[in-house]
């Protein structure tokens, strides 16, 4: 039975999921909330399925051991690749980060919606049925953006080879005919501004953070387990990678004018698999 002053868990690949804290935080400032990186892992999205699953699980249980009283799969690659079965498995609700398409679907005039994705979440079925279940009105296309996420995992959100990336992602987007632009990786919600910039007012950009907070509080609403606090919430960041990289993408972050909680950094001890991540693709 899970206890209201428990913190709520939520992992991604990286600092991707700082999106949907950043969003949570702001809505539930008195929850604590315990946010893991997988960033020995990075990147989820050129990973096969089965290993996500399997880190994704890694994950979920050291959030379960810590208590976790709702857990927010912050990477639309893992809840892809994962979700479906880490529900099955874990007796903790979940809430899983999904491509905006209703709203996208609602807002586009032109009557098609581009979808800029991980290759691995443009590979995966759980797309393949949000699209069957938001798009029979409308066009999707998917719009797999390697390197992108890469480059914000490495802070360089302001580097030109980034810009470079971007503009030619949205030029694909622009070539297709899409007049709204659904962000479809958590770690893209970084470079809005720029892809805003790149992508001029014939398209609308949107992307589901919000969205994930909102659901979260419905979640937390529907099973009483709102935190007893309404303000002070402690964050807790945790990494499988490394711990200075994180923190200084992190600074990075709020410079470049993202309201990253500040929060306590607490080392990540489960030294075996840091090994083999080091082996793996
Ligand atoms: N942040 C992850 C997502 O939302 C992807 C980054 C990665 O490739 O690991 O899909």
């Amino acid at each position: 039975m899970s206890d209201a002053s428990a913190p709520i868990g939520m992992f991604d690949s990286g600092v991707g999921g700082l999106a949907a804290l950043i969003e949570t935080h702001r809505l539930l400032p008195g929850e604590d909330i315990t946010y893991i990186a997988d960033s020995a892992w990075f990147p989820y999205g050129s990973r096969p399925p089965t290993e996500i699953l399997d880190r994704a699980t890694t994950i979920t249980r050291l959030l379960v051991e810590r208590g976790a009283k709702l857990i927010v799969v912050a990477c639309n690659t893992a809840t892809s690749a994962a979700v479906a079965d880490l529900r099955e498995r874990f007796d903790v609700p979940f809430v899983g980060t999904e491509p905006a398409l209703k709203p996208a679907a609602q807002r586009t005039l032109a009557g098609r919606v581009a979808l800029l994705v991980t290759p691995q979440t443009a590979r995966g079925q759980k797309l393949a049925a949000l699209i069957d279940r938001f798009g029979s009105e409308v066009d999707v296309r998917t719009i797999p953006a390697p390197d992108l996420a890469e480059r914000v995992e490495a802070g360089e959100l302001d580097a030109a080879g980034t810009r470079a990336l971007v503009r030619s992602y949205v030029a694909a987007v622009r070539d297709c005919g899409a007049d709204v632009l659904a962000l479809g990786c958590t770690h893209y919600a970084f470079l809005r501004p720029m892809i805003e910039e790149e992508a001029g007012e014939g398209i609308v950009v949107i992307e589901p953070s919000a969205a994930v907070a909102r659901q979260v509080v419905r979640v937390l609403d529907a099973r009483r387990l709102h935190a007893s606090r309404s303000s002070g919430g402690r964050v807790l960041y945790l990494t499988s990678g490394d711990a200075t990289s994180f923190a200084a993408v992190r600074a990075r972050l709020v410079v470049a004018g993202a309201d990253v909680p500040a929060g306590a950094d607490e080392p990540w001890t489960v030294t075996e698999e840091k090994g083999r991540a080091r082996s793996a693709p």
